[in-house]
């Protein structure tokens, strides 16, 4: 429309001035009608570019009688200058009023609820193992871990289980061969340390363990934590102390622990840790079948021939060992009724335990 306008060839009758003031008071008026930055630069080159308007005028003024030349110069050139000016003045409203509509387009309300990054959280048996290995450092404990495919010598020979001795029954074993087994608890880490370590030690070996063994309450994989002390002078007593001692830290101070004889066959004597239950605090309830106590693990005093076979004389040294099934003092710590849990990957059962 600038262009229809602005056309010359409609106004070339005119006289050169007049032309030039038409040509101006209709730029002028388009400037102020742009109503962006860039329409407004496409006007300017229409008007003033190489083949804009002024240029036809000027063009013309080579046929005027050299005594008109000059003026006729001075008003192309004033009304130029006056244009580029004004058309500077509009570019620079125009932009910036197009910025400040982009930063309001592009602010922040600050007051508009986040997008939430969901989070992570520990698995509970690596919360709960790691917990009692806290407790048991904070006691003198350090960490030791092995191997998940052991020896036959580390997890059975070195704990006093030879060779097609009826003992090897009592754990359900998944063999690999002849000579490697997948460890069927954490006490092979005992056998380990006493190769590279002398004694007095106090050793927490936590980790996963396999058996041959699935139902309810029954997993082929689950999860262990063994402590070993070696010292001199070492008795049942220390081994209750410390039990009782670590129980109150893990579950909560108040709680009495009991010590049943059984038997095992890498320690003598051996006993089974009850701890009363820290869901009904010993009254009775579902958890603990209403006897108002649960079993935790097994523990005992170190059997003098596991000793022997580390290359310790028995007389010299004595030493205690406790084992506790992680999945079962989680069971307890949380009321968690089904050990299937652990191992569903269910994140709306698992995120529960996020700290
Ligand atoms: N290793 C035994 C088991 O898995 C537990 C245990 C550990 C018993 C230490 C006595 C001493 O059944």
């Amino acid at each position: 429309m600038i262009a229809k306008s602005l056309n010359i060839s409609l106004m070339s009758n005119l006289p050169l001035k007049e032309r030039i003031d038409a040509i101006r008071l209709e730029a002028e008026s388009e400037f102020k009608k742009a109503t962006t930055s860039r329409d407004l630069y496409d006007l300017k080159v229409r008007i003033l570019g190489k083949t804009g308007s002024f240029q036809s005028v000027m063009k013309e003024m080579g046929s005027l009688p050299p005594a008109e030349k000059p003026m006729a110069g001075k008003l192309v050139n004033e009304a130029k200058q006056a244009l580029e000016a004004l058309y500077s003045q509009c570019d620079e409203s125009l932009k910036s009023a197009e910025l400040a509509a982009k930063l309001k387009a592009e602010s922040l309300d600050l007051t508009l609820p986040g997008v939430p990054t969901p989070m992570g959280a520990q698995h509970p048996v690596s919360l709960v193992m790691e917990e009692i290995s806290m407790i048991l450092s904070r006691m003198g404990y350090s960490v030791r871990t092995g191997p998940l495919i052991e020896t036959d010598r580390n997890n059975f020979e070195g704990l006093n289980v030879p060779k097609d001795h009826p003992a090897r029954d009592m754990q359900d074993t998944f063999y690999i061969d002849e000579t490697h087994v997948l460890r069927t608890h954490t006490s092979p880490i005992q056998v380990r340390t006493y190769e590279n370590e002398k004694p007095p030690l106090r050793i927490a070996a936590p980790g996963s363990v396999f058996r041959c063994d699935s139902d309810v309450s029954h997993s082929p994989n689950f999860h262990q934590i063994e402590g070993i002390c070696v010292d001199r002078k070492v008795s049942m007593a220390d081994l209750k102390g410390t039990v009782t001692y670590f129980v109150g830290e893990f579950f909560g101070k108040g709680l009495k622990t009991r010590f049943r004889p059984s038997f095992f066959p890498f320690t003598e004597p051996s006993a089974e840790i009850d701890c009363q239950c820290a869901v009904c605090k010993g009254k009775g309830c579902r958890m603990c079948s209403d006897t108002g106590w649960v079993e935790i693990g097994g523990s005992g005093l170190i059997h003098p021939n596991v000793l022997s076979f580390a290359g310790l004389d028995p007389k010299e040294w004595q030493g205690f060992a406790f084992g506790f099934g992680i999945e079962r003092m989680a069971i307890i710590k949380y009321g968690i009724n089904d050990i299937r849990l652990f191992s569903d990957n269910n994140v709306r059962f698992l995120e529960q335990f996020s700290v």
